[in-house]
């Protein structure tokens, strides 16, 4: 969604600005503004389109210059992506940049319009709250943003400057994410740690309803009452090199290459002498026998990544499991109780759906985990207990290796709950878990063999108005992962099906030339899998099968073979997910789109 950037300090405001902000463009937008104090007055460039239309108008008319300002990458939600609707808006001493929704803009607009304030030149929600603030503002800016904290209500972080107060940047974080970066002697504003991490790994991140002040390039912070706060400072753990592309085309081709290391990094501080330890998460044994239900809820791959750990819990723990999509569970009024687990999957931890799904949760008693990758996100401070995923950053919009940590995360909580539980003994819970040590070694050859043969088949995808993708048991849940990765980067309409449930009316889609993806690494399951590829194969299908290196496929129920290496089989979604990853990067790639930032998507879905 929108990115935020702020800067204060002694390098060029609009090059620190639009360089910022180029490292928050994964999170999805269609215009760019910036507004930047020039000789004590407040200059603003904004732009529909991408940061290189912005950078070439500023070439034409002239970029700002100077030592502080704020600058803004949005999505659009409350009106059109156009030069009038792009961030920064302004009432008459006050401009300022919004991530998030303001929920009663239309009853503060009226209240606005009540009072002389008619001036409306967008359709945004932002350009209320500019005109809000405008109007409390009497010279006191911290005054004049608590009073307006007072009235608007959403979920939303803004980036402000007051025209009278030159050389100053002030923000707010109202739920949605905001950090503040402090470097020697300049300071930042920024919605994510990357669009930071080329000038200081060191950053604050602000709590709900606190105000960060950018003076002399030093940050400082008050509370909703006006209160000064001091903040722990805290530093990336990761370095510049994580947030840049490297010798890599895409980010998303660097993330796949980057999933050994993510799984390594993630299992191994969570095992002890060869056993699955979550202690240092604050998670027991004793804790994990008393729960009756676990709910696992969580939105689009991370929901899949879910999917993947109810097969696998209860097969292991025998604990009843159920999946939510998160923007249904919080409205379906669920059925929950002290006793229950809810797990909530997160990669950025900020997803507006999973956050609500949370406060829910809570609110109903239910114990709360977190399974997230952003460290200090809202999910991971809200929810009762967080094992953190240490994937790095994850640029590209399409998640892999968020997706694969989030895989070996629901592997560990199984492998330790099903031991905790006395339903796996000591002996297997050693062999599954040496099993998913060595995993990362299997990924990574499995990167290594398979990104010819996948480039290769990609070429037979492009042409496809449409395909399917089936399997069975964890094979069908991890066929909803490499369907939606397949739709989303490469625009071609697919779903993912229970193989065993084709005939009951989706078979009938089937014609000539259609391609159709099995995935059939689950030897127990492999004969009955194999029925459905050669029913569908028998309409005419082109079938491209997944399976480990050594089950026997008949070559007439399939056009193309992927094999990958064959581990435990109830591990397999952890090597069997890399050639549905391949498949639709190189379909994306071969389409010629822009793989890292499809249409219409965010990295981060900070709105319902
Ligand atoms: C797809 C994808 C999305 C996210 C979903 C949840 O590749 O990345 O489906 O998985 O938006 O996001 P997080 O995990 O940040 O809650």
């Amino acid at each position: 969604m929108c990115g935020i950037v702020g800067y204060v300090g002694p390098r060029d405001c609009s090059d620190v600005l639009v360089s910022a902000l180029t490292k928050l463009e994964y999170r999805g937008y269609d215009s760019a503004g910036i507004a930047v104090f020039e000789n004590n007055a407040i200059k603003v460039a904004k732009s529909k389109g991408r940061l290189t239309d912005l950078t070439k108008k500023m070439q034409k008319e002239g970029k700002p210059i100077g030592h502080a300002g704020i600058g803004h990458t949005r999505w659009a939600t409350h009106g059109e992506p156009s030069d009038i609707n792009s961030h920064p808006h302004s009432g008459k001493r006050v401009t300022l940049v919004h991530n998030g929704i303001i929920e009663n803009y239309k009853e503060i607009k009226q209240f606005l319009m009540s009072n002389d304030r008619r001036g409306f030149l967008s359709d945004t929600d932002t350009e209320v709250v500019a005109q809000l603030l405008d109007f409390y503002y009497d010279g006191d800016p911290i005054r004049a943003i608590r009073k307006m904290l007072h009235e608007v209500r959403g979920s939303f972080a803004l980036g402000i400057i007051f025209a009278d107060r030159p050389d100053t940047v002030y923000a707010v974080r109202c739920e949605s994410p905001l950090i503040v970066g402090q470097g020697s002697g300049e300071a930042f504003i920024a919605s994510d740690v990357p669009a930071i991490i080329q000038y200081t790994k060191n950053y604050y991140l602000l709590d709900h309803g606190e105000i960060a002040v950018l003076k002399n390039g030093i940050a400082s912070f008050c509370d909703l009452h006006g209160r000064m706060v001091e903040k722990e400072l805290k530093t990336a753990d990761w370095d510049e090199d994580s947030a840049e592309k490297g010798e890599y085309e895409h980010f998303m081709i660097k993330e796949i290459h980057e999933q050994p290391t993510a799984v390594k990094t993630t299992i191994t501080p969570r095992i002890e002498n060869g056993m699955p330890d979550l202690s240092e998460c604050g998670i027991t044994p004793d804790m994990l026998r008393g729960y009756q239900r676990i709910f696992i809820v969580a939105c689009g791959t991370a929901m899949h990544a879910g999917m993947v750990g109810k097969y696998v819990i209860e097969r292991l723990a025998r604990v009843p499991v159920t999946v939510d999509m998160a923007s249904e569970f919080r409205y379906r009024d669920p059925l929950l109780s002290e006793e229950d687990l809810v797990v909530i999957i997160s990669q950025s931890g900020e997803t507006a759906d999973s956050k609500e799904a949370l406060n829910l949760s809570k609110r109903l008693g239910a114990k709360t985990l977190a399974v997230v990758n952003v460290k200090g996100s809202s999910i991971a401070r809200e929810a009762d207990m967080v094992i953190y995923t240490h994937a790095g950053p994850e640029i590209a919009v399409a998640s892999t290796k968020a997706y694969l940590v989030q895989l070996s995360v629901m592997y560990l909580l199984a492998f330790e709950m099903a031991y905790a539980n006395g339903k796996l003994s000591e002996e297997e819970c050693r062999r599954l878990t040496a099993s998913l040590v060595a995993t990362p070694a299997a990924i990574a050859k499995t990167i290594d063999d398979l990104v010819d043969d996948c480039q290769y088949i990609s070429t037979k995808l492009i042409t496809a108005d449409s395909l399917l993708y089936i399997g069975r048991g964890l094979d069908y849940a991890l066929s909803m992962e490499g369907s939606l990765k397949l739709k989303e980067i490469s625009y071609i309409h697919s779903e993912s099906y229970a193989a065993g449930e084709l005939k009951h009316g989706t078979i009938s889609l089937i014609v000539d030339g259609m391609p159709v993806i099995a995935v059939a690494t689950q030897n127990t399951l492999l004969e009955k899998t194999v029925s459905n590829i050669k029913e569908v194969k028998s309409r005419g299908a082109m079938t491209i099968v997944v399976c480990d290196e050594l089950s026997s496929i008949d070559p007439e129920a399939a056009d193309y073979i992927i094999r990958v290496p064959r581990i435990e089989e109830v591990l397999m979604p952890m090597v069997a997910a890399i050639p549905l990853q391949l498949l639709a990067y190189y379909t994306s790639v071969n389409k010629g789109n822009d793989v890292d930032k499809p249409r219409n998507l965010a990295k981060s879905v900070t709105v319902e």
